[in-house]
C-alpha cells in the first residue's frame, strides 16, 4: 500500500486486510468478540490494543477497520472512526471534544438534525453557541473569540447549497487555536481536500455518496491520529455509536465505485441545472457549480470546478406547487436520502427541515416551493424530459 496514490486507487486498494485466505473481495467479519488464545493475552489486550488487535465490535472490527483505513487513506488524514449513522458521527466529533463552559461557532445553515444537536443538545449541557451565516467572512471573524474551542460547518449546506471557504474560515479558527469540524457530506470525498484546506475533523454521512445506493446506514469521523483515538474513541467505544461490520463491508465496496458515481451524477446535475436555468416556472435555480451561484469562484479553487450531485429547485406558487411537482415526475422518487443511484427529491419545509420556525426557514431560504433534488445516475436526458414536463404541471 503507498500513501503516494491517488484518491481512486487509494478507494480500491486502502486499507485491505486479508486473512489466512487472501481473499480478492474484502471479508466480512461478522462477529462482535475475538477469542483470546489465554488469560493473559486477554490482560494485555485490554491494557494495550495493537492496531491489528481486537477486543469487541463496540471498539473496533476488522471489516470496519479496513472501511476507516481506507476513507482516511483518501482523505490524505492519518485516521478515521466509523459510526452508525451520518449524525452518530457529527455528535461524535462534537461532544467527545467539547465541555460545559467551552464556546463554539457555528455556520447557521445545517442540516435539521446538525442543527439540533448543535442549538439543542450542546447548549443544554453548557455549550455557548454563536451561529453566524457561513458564507461572511466578517461574521466569523467577529464571532471567533480567543477562547472558541471549535467551528463547524457544512461545506455545501442542505438545502440551499451555500459554500464555505474552509481555507479562510479555518485561518481565522487556527489563529485562536479553534479545531475546524466540517460537515462534508455534500462536498463529497471525491471533489473535497477539506483537510488539505485547513478542516482538522471532517465528517461524512456514509448513507449518502460512500454507499450510494441506498442500502445502509453510516458515517465517519476523520482526523489526526491523536484526535481518532485520544478524543473520538474513548467517546464514541463507551457510547456505543459503532458501525456495524456489515454496513461497514457495505460502505467498503461503495467506495470502489465512488468515484465513478459521483462524477456521472454531477455531470448530469451540471447539464440538467443549465438547462433549467431562468425557466418560467422556477423563481431560482441554485447549483453550486452555475457561474450565477454566489460562491461559484470558491466553488472552483476549493472543488475544482464540480458542484456536485444535488440542485435546488425554487418553483413558483409554493408548496402547492411544489407538491404538484414532486407527483407529477416519473423517474425520481419522493423520498429524503441523497448520493444515491436513483434519483431523489424531496420537499425540505415540510420533511428534513419541517422542524425549523417560519423564521429559521425564511433566513435560511427553504421556502414552500423549495425542491431539493439529487441527481442520480439515470440517463440525465430522460431526467430533464421528467423535471420539465413536471415542472408544467406545477403551474397549472
Ligand atoms: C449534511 C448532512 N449531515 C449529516 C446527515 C446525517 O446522515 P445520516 O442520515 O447518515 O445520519 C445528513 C443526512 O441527510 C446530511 O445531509
Amino acid at each position: 500500500m503507498s500513501e503516494n496514490w491517488n484518491k481512486r486507487t487509494q478507494a480500491v486498494h486502502g486499507g485491505i486486510r486479508r486473512s489466512q485466505y487472501n481473499e480478492v473481495s474484502e471479508a466480512i467479519f461478522l462477529t462482535q468478540g475475538f477469542v483470546y488464545e489465554n488469560a493473559e493475552q486477554a490482560e494485555a489486550r485490554f491494557l494495550e490494543c495493537g492496531p491489528d488487535e481486537f477486543i469487541y465490535a463496540r471498539y473496533g472490527n476488522p471489516t470496519v477497520s479496513m472501511f476507516e483505513q481506507r476513507i482516511a487513506a483518501l482523505e490524505g488524514a492519518e485516521d478515521a472512526f466509523a459510526t452508525a449513522s451520518g449524525m452518530a458521527a457529527v455528535n461524535g466529533a462534537l461532544t467527545s471534544m467539547l465541555k460545559a463552559g467551552d464556546h463554539i461557532v457555528s455556520a447557521k445553515a445545517l442540516f435539521g438534525s446538525c442543527l439540533y444537536i448543535v442549538e439543542n443538545i450542546l447548549t443544554r449541557f453548557g455549550v455557548d453557541v454563536t451561529f453566524v451565516d457561513g458564507t461572511d467572512l466578517e461574521q466569523w471573524k467577529a464571532a471567533i473569540r480567543p477562547d472558541t474551542k471549535a467551528v463547524f460547518f457544512e461545506s455545501m449546506s442542505n438545502p440551499t447549497l451555500e459554500v464555505i471557504d474552509i481555507a479562510s474560515v479555518a485561518e481565522l479558527a487556527h489563529a485562536v487555536g479553534a479545531l475546524v469540524v466540517v460537515d462534508n457530506v455534500f462536498s463529497t470525498p471525491v471533489f473535497s481536500r477539506a483537510i488539505e484546506q485547513g478542516a482538522d475533523v471532517v465528517v461524512y454521512s456514509a448513507t449518502k455518496h460512500i454507499d450510494g445506493q441506498g442500502r445502509a446506514l453510516g458515517g465517519v469521523i476523520i482526523s489526526t491520529r491523536d484526535f481518532i483515538r485520544g478524543t473520538v474513541e474513548p467517546y464514541l467505544k463507551h457510547t456505543g455509536g459503532a458501525l456495524s461490520p456489515f454496513n461497514a463491508w457495505v460502505m467498503l465496496k461503495g467506495l470502489e465505485t465512488m468515484a465513478l458515481r459521483v462524477n456521472a451524477q454531477a455531470d448530469s446535475a451540471q447539464k440538467i441545472a443549465e438547462a433549467l436555468e431562468g425557466h418560467p416556472a422556477l423563481e431560482r435555480t441554485l447549483y453550486p457549480g452555475l457561474k450565477t451561484h454566489a460562491q461559484n469562484a470558491l466553488v472552483q479553487s476549493q472543488l475544482g470546478g464540480k458542484g456536485g450531485t444535488v440542485l435546488s429547485l425554487d418553483i413558483k406558487g409554493g408548496k402547492d406547487a411544489a407538491f404538484a411537482f414532486l407527483n407529477a415526475m416519473t423517474i425520481p422518487v419522493i423520498s429524503n436520502n441523497l448520493g444515491d443511484a436513483k434519483s431523489i427529491a424531496t420537499h425540505p419545509a415540510t420533511t428534513t427541515h419541517q422542524r425549523l420556525s417560519e423564521a429559521q426557514k425564511v433566513e435560511l431560504g427553504i421556502s414552500s416551493g423549495l425542491i431539493r433534488f439529487s441527481v442520480g445516475l439515470e440517463d440525465a436526458d430522460d431526467l430533464l424530459a421528467d423535471i420539465q414536463q413536471a415542472l408544467e404541471v406545477s403551474q397549472k
